[in-house]
């Protein structure tokens, strides 16, 4: 054990301050790493990938995912954090540093984990723009004309800039309103970790679930609203929504957008839960927090999010209709087809206020925490104070949502999310499991997950992180590799004016990549990272 204890608080370096931040209590951070994980992946893009990809079938491969991958890595995450923060180490560089022993390598994997969140940040905050806005539209009035004229497809396009008509003249709206959202979530980090994140979601957690049950609730209790169509019914909405169709489960695709999903809704692999994680002391429990996370995550997922958006649309348009919905996509679902159904329902200005709001608190609850890991970083291996580095952060996450903004009818958005938000997390799942095995060694790693435990985890899962979690997250990027690398690679298919987009946009985050390449190799320079030495053998 010697240097790398976890229980001992030993600095890596002697002039980092000695006191971390740290969270006020064991609801703060379990209602923080839940407010990380519920996000607009729950309500918006759960539900579409579940019926676009064999409703209640899709929960098969859902449900193993979540056993098989999401739990234990949420729990490793959870333990690396927590084992790193103890060396005064918040962001994956130097956790993975210190849990190898200080393999030259290892600090340069880790930037993944600082990455990831960042570019998801960089069109994610845009998204929140959009829903605190239709919260005021919704109050206004001012969609109810484009819902009359059935033009709200129009009116998003306008919103967001990609194309001027009389609803808005082009993205000024949008552009306020992302610098009040920007400012919020800077003022929110700002304030701290006990200070700002762990108030925001005590304080937001419980609203976001008032709304979610509220909305269900009418949702499910609108029985047969149109007399024309007696079969747009709930019943029928629900087993649009869950009937199983099996054959899909032959489909590699089917199998991946499950995994895919498991890591976007439980924020695992992005970093912020091992980031939050190092905000914990060191005799803090890690199991029980974990898995009471992920059980609020599901809820909001399964239960509310299952029974919203989707369900909703083939009451008001029928089953045939929400299939069209659902193949338009998260977007279209929340911010096209919502509006007519709040008309449809009566209230809409109070039902779509409460549905805009509902994903607003999702949104910025999860946007705090996809931020986070570079303030950490910067403050724990740059020296920088907290102040400078939300400075430093937020002149990058301006610069490059700004591009998003103003490029996004070219698809930058969907290129940028494709990364971020769908590869790079597994790849990133992968090498903290590798990582937690293979130096941190499974022994141990059991031993340091139940240190302060207020559960024993079942004893299979031993086994699972060993061999089950890193078989299966291989198989799948094998899988992904096979069918889909080479055309996506090679931009098969994509017209030219969105293939030079998407190139802009791999080259952006290229460019961020290359700085975060650059600051962990000055905080090598700068001696941040502690030498091991013989030790290591
Ligand atoms: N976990 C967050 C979400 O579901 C990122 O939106």
């Amino acid at each position: 054990m010697s240097q790398s204890s976890p229980t001992k608080h030993k600095s890596d370096s002697s002039n980092i301050p000695k006191v971390r931040d740290s969270w006020g209590s064991r609801i703060g951070i379990i209602m923080a790493v839940a407010g990380s994980a519920v996000g607009l992946g729950n309500f918006l893009r759960f539900p579409v990938q579940a019926a676009q990809n064999g409703g209640g079938a899709f929960m098969v491969p859902y449900i193993l995912a979540m056993l098989l991958l999401g739990i234990p890595l949420a729990w490793v995450e959870w333990t690396m954090g927590r084992y790193g923060g103890q060396h005064e180490h918040g962001g994956g560089p130097g956790v993975f540093h210190r849990l190898t022993k200080g393999r030259p390598w290892a600090k340069y994997l880790g930037i993944i984990t600082i990455f990831i969140p960042l570019c998801i940040t960089f069109y994610y905050v845009y998204i929140e723009t959009w829903t605190l806005s239709f919260a005021f539209f919704s109050v206004s009035g001012s969609y109810q004309e484009a819902v009359a004229a059935h033009e709200m497809d129009k009116f998003l396009a306008g919103f967001t800039g990609q194309e001027v008509n009389h609803y808005f003249d082009g993205p000024w709206t949008a552009i306020m309103m992302f610098a009040i959202v920007f400012a919020l979530n800077y003022f929110v980090l700002h304030k701290g970790i006990s200070g700002g994140i762990e108030k925001l979601s005590k304080i937001g957690m419980p609203i976001l679930f008032v709304c979610g049950i509220v909305l269900a609730i009418r949702v499910l209790t609108l029985g047969t609203p149109n007399a024309e169509h007696p079969d747009w019914n709930v019943n029928n909405a629900l087993g649009f929504m869950w009937n199983p169709d099996w054959s899909r489960l032959d489909e590699a695709k089917v199998w991946i957008a499950a995994a895919g999903q498991i890591f976007f809704t439980l924020s695992v692999g992005m970093g912020c839960i091992m980031t939050y994680a190092s905000y914990l002391k060191a005799k803090d429990d890690v199991a029980l927090s974990g898995l009471t996370a992920t059980t609020a995550n599901e809820f909001a997922e399964v239960v509310l999010g299952g029974s919203i958006a989707v369900v909703a649309s083939a009451v008001f348009f029928g089953v045939a209709g929400a299939q069209q919905i659902a193949q338009q996509g998260s977007f279209n679902l929340g911010f096209v087809t919502m509006p007519y159904i709040f008309a449809q329902m009566g209230g809409e200005g109070i039902v779509g206020f409460i549905w805009f709001i509902l994903l607003f608190i999702a949104g910025i609850t999860s946007s705090v925490s996809l931020i986070e890991p570079l303030i950490t970083f910067l403050k724990d291996e740059l020296k920088m104070s907290r102040q400078k580095a939300l400075a430093v952060t937020g002149v990058i996450n301006l610069i490059i949502t700004g591009f998003i903004i103003l490029t996004i009818q070219h698809g930058t958005l969907d290129e940028m999310d494709f990364w971020a938000g769908s590869v790079l997390p597994v790849v990133s799942g992968l090498i903290m499991v590798l990582i937690f095995n293979v130096y941190l060694g499974i022994d141990k790693g059991w031993d340091e997950m139940h240190h302060g435990a207020l559960i024993k985890i079942p004893p299979i899962y031993k086994f699972i992180i060993r061999f089950v979690t890193p078989a299966y997250l291989i198989l799948l990027l094998l899988f992904w590799a096979y069918q889909e690398w080479w055309p996506i690679a090679t931009m098969q298919g994509v017209d030219a004016d969105r293939a030079y987009w998407m190139s802009i946009t791999r080259f952006v985050m290229t460019g961020f990549f290359i700085l975060l390449v650059y600051w962990v190799w000055k905080a090598d320079k700068q001696g941040r990272f502690h030498k091991f030495g013989k030790e290591r053998s």
